[in-house]
């Protein structure tokens, strides 16, 4: 039997034995009475009574152990113009002495800490210190507005808020605390005190009750040792899009995490302790997480913490540069930045430029891997690309060619198969399992992995409703798709109204309460249209109230700053068309499906459901007008 079959096969059938085994890359205070606690089912715990602290696995191990001076983290700043290094006791010595000023502004074990932070150094010194003192931190992207930060302070409570004056997008400063203090004024549940990392660019105002500067926090505290937590213990909070505009907080564990994370690191990303990893993803997402942060560090890797994008700072060939000078080996993005790279450089003429010898693999994730995108990274860089599948709440790779283990032939379309521990089925609406090359609900049989969620942030009865209840003894994953003959798994639309735009998450059913809440607007629909960079972006539709007579224009526009205002730059909503009236069921269900295969030119059938067909037409013109394609062909 192949190595990975073989790997796959013991993972399932004896999980905890397997688990027990990967649990010997992690240092433990005490160890764990349960593998796999299964006493409130469908509720999991992994190594139930084990104690330990993930940041001491991150940091303090590797110091003790021989890695003292080996860098831990690169800061490349190609927008500040900066590249710093922390080696393994810099970084740690920094983050005892964070930990150190956060437990003097009170933060205990359990309390929470957001960190509303761009991508510096300091951001993931308050994360490891969070770590360290067993306080849960939950960071939140940059990219977000106020009321996006307001919902996540008032459902986290925290204590403290670490934040900075600025972050930089190419072309201007986004500034942080007018923000941060409007999210704090809407809220009831304040915190005591933020902590604010003045950038040399922008100062920003401080707040003499509430704000401390970062260096200020820091004078004369004693540094804090770790603190010793139940396996159990929640690490972070990450919040994602749910169907509402109340996102969900997805909990992380500490010890099936570090478990989790570095089994990865080897077997999926074939990496080895003191090789540099460079996951360019921001530390808002899960992705930065998992894979900036903990996965790498708990490896004894050296990680790369990039603030910049892929084009533009400066230009097409930055990721090369990146790779050539820190020397990295393992690459791991988003296909939209390679379809960025690929828009400005459809050559390749700056990979020409670079030397990218120690470039091992490339790994994509975070949307669909479109085979072009796929095929055209394989020809530039000649390693193998690895499109991989995994979700905010698995934490870790479902679905991906585990080259660490046995490397596969790729196949373009296919994250390829099933990692260990997930055992993924595709069902028919009851739950049956479906023959090979049936597409279906993708779900993974109970219990997940160490590394999963073990449920939402104070809302067990929300996790079980949205992930649990549809298929009993099954996590949904909301994605469809189908396995082939040969086991690969095509994963390919989901099955709730969640769209992904350049890689993030967004919830189209959040966009549409806040265009509710405009107040010429009586109804609303918004569907993700097929974009050649993002992947999709999403667009609003709008019915009037009656009487309004204002230019539609107009108040498209305002619909369009209100997303923004609201949501924030990450929705990428551009564009609200006014229309008379919009399609629905004769039960009232707005075929948001229908359209959306209108706007991007698919061919559609008018569902038999549908209440009045001749709706489909007028939206047929007025997307038209606006810009989108008219269908090619419709039965
Ligand atoms: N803080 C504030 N604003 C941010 C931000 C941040 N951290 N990140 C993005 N934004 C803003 C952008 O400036 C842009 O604003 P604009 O409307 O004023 O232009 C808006 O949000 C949309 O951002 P984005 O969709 O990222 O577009 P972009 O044109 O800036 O960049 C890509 C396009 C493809 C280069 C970029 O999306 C990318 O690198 N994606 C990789 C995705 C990724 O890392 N995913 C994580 C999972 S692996
Ligand atoms: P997020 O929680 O932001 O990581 O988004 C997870 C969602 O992104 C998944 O549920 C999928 O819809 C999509 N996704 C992530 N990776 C892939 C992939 N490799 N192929 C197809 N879809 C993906």
């Amino acid at each position: 039997m192949q190595r990975l079959e073989e790997t796959y096969r013991r993972s399932l059938e004896e999980p905890e034995a397997f688990w027990a085994e990967a649990a010997g890359a992690i240092e433990w205070d005490e160890p764990w009475q349960r593998v796999l606690d299964d006493s409130r089912a469908p509720f999991y715990r992994w190594f139930a009574g084990g104690r330990m602290n993930t940041c001491h696995n991150a940091l303090d191990r590797h110091v003790e152990g021989g890695r003292a001076d080996q860098p831990a983290l690169i800061y490349d700043s190609p927008v500040t113009d900066a590249v710093a290094t922390f080696t393994y006791l810099e970084l740690r010595d920094a983050v005892a002495r964070f930990a150190g000023a956060l437990a003097a502004q009170g933060v205990e074990h359990g309390d929470r800490v957001i960190v509303y932070m761009p991508m510096v150094p300091e951001a993931v010194i308050a994360m490891l210190a969070c770590a360290r003192l067993g306080a849960i931190h939950s960071v939140v992207f940059g990219g977000f507005a106020a009321n996006e930060l307001a919902t996540r302070i008032e459902d986290a409570k925290p204590k403290v808020i670490v934040s900075a004056s600025c972050g930089i997008e190419p072309g201007r400063l986004v500034e942080y605390k007018p923000l941060l203090d409007a999210a704090i004024d809407a809220v009831a549940s304040k915190p005591q005190r933020c902590i604010v990392l003045q950038r040399p660019m922008l100062q920003a105002e401080l707040d003499p009750q509430r704000d401390v500067e970062w260096n200020d926090a820091l004078a004369g505290v004693e540094p804090a040792a770790c603190v010793s937590l139940d396996a159990t213990d929640p690490l972070y909070i990450i919040y994602t899009s749910g169907t509402t505009g109340q996102p969900k907080g997805i909990l992380r564990d500490n010890g099936g995490h570090a478990v989790a994370l570095a089994w990865s690191m080897k077997n999926i990303y074939d990496v080895d302790p003191g090789e540099v990893y460079w996951a360019a993803s921001d530390i808002g997402w899960t992705v930065g997480h998992s894979y900036t942060v903990y996965g790498p560090l708990l490896h004894g890797c050296t990680t790369v913490l990039y603030e910049g994008k892929p084009v533009g700072t400066p230009d097409a060939g930055a990721y090369w540069r990146v790779i050539e000078q820190h020397r990295v080996c393992t690459l791991f993005t988003a296909p939209t930045a390679f379809r960025a790279i690929r828009q400005q450089d459809p050559e390749g003429r700056q990979i020409e430029r670079y030397d990218l010898s120690r470039l091992r693999a490339l790994f994509l994730a975070g949307e669909r891997c479109d085979p072009d995108t796929l095929k055209w990274a394989e020809e530039q860089l000649r390693v193998p690309v690895v499109d991989h599948y995994w979700q905010t709440e698995t934490g870790w790779p479902v679905v991906a060619n585990c080259i660490g283990l046995e490397r596969l032939p790729v196949v373009p379309g296919s994250p390829t198969k099933p990692v260990p521990g997930w055992d993924l089925r595709v069902v028919d609406d009851e739950g049956t399992e479906r023959p090979a090359g049936e597409i279906g609900p993708l779900v993974v049989k109970l219990p997940l992995p160490p590394g999963s969620s073990p449920t939402l942030w104070n809302a067990d009865v929300r996790f079980h409703e949205t992930y649990l209840s549809r298929f009993p003894g099954y996590y949904q994953t909301a994605d469809a798709g189908y396995v082939d003959e040969n086991g690969y798994v095509f994963v390919m639309a989901r099955t709730d109204d969640i769209i992904n735009v350049a890689g993030h998450r967004l919830s189209t059913g959040a966009i549409e309460e806040v265009l509710a809440a405009h107040p010429d607007v009586a109804e609303c629909a918004v569907i993700g249209v097929a974009d050649a960079l993002k992947g999709q972006i999403p667009i609003g539709l709008l019915v009037l109230k009656a009487g309004v007579e204002r230019a539609h224009d107009e108040i498209g526009d305002e619909a369009v700053r209100l997303v923004r205002e609201r949501i924030g730059p990450v929705a990428v909503f551009k564009k609200a068309i006014v229309v008379e009236r919009l399609p629905k069921t004769r039960s009232g269900k707005i075929l948001r499906g229908t359209m959306r295969r209108i706007a991007d030119g698919d061919e559609y059938t008018t569902p038999a459901t549908i209440d009045d067909p001749a709706i489909l037409d007028e939206i047929a013109v007025a997307l038209e007008r606006a810009g989108y394609s008219r269908p090619i062909s419709r039965a």
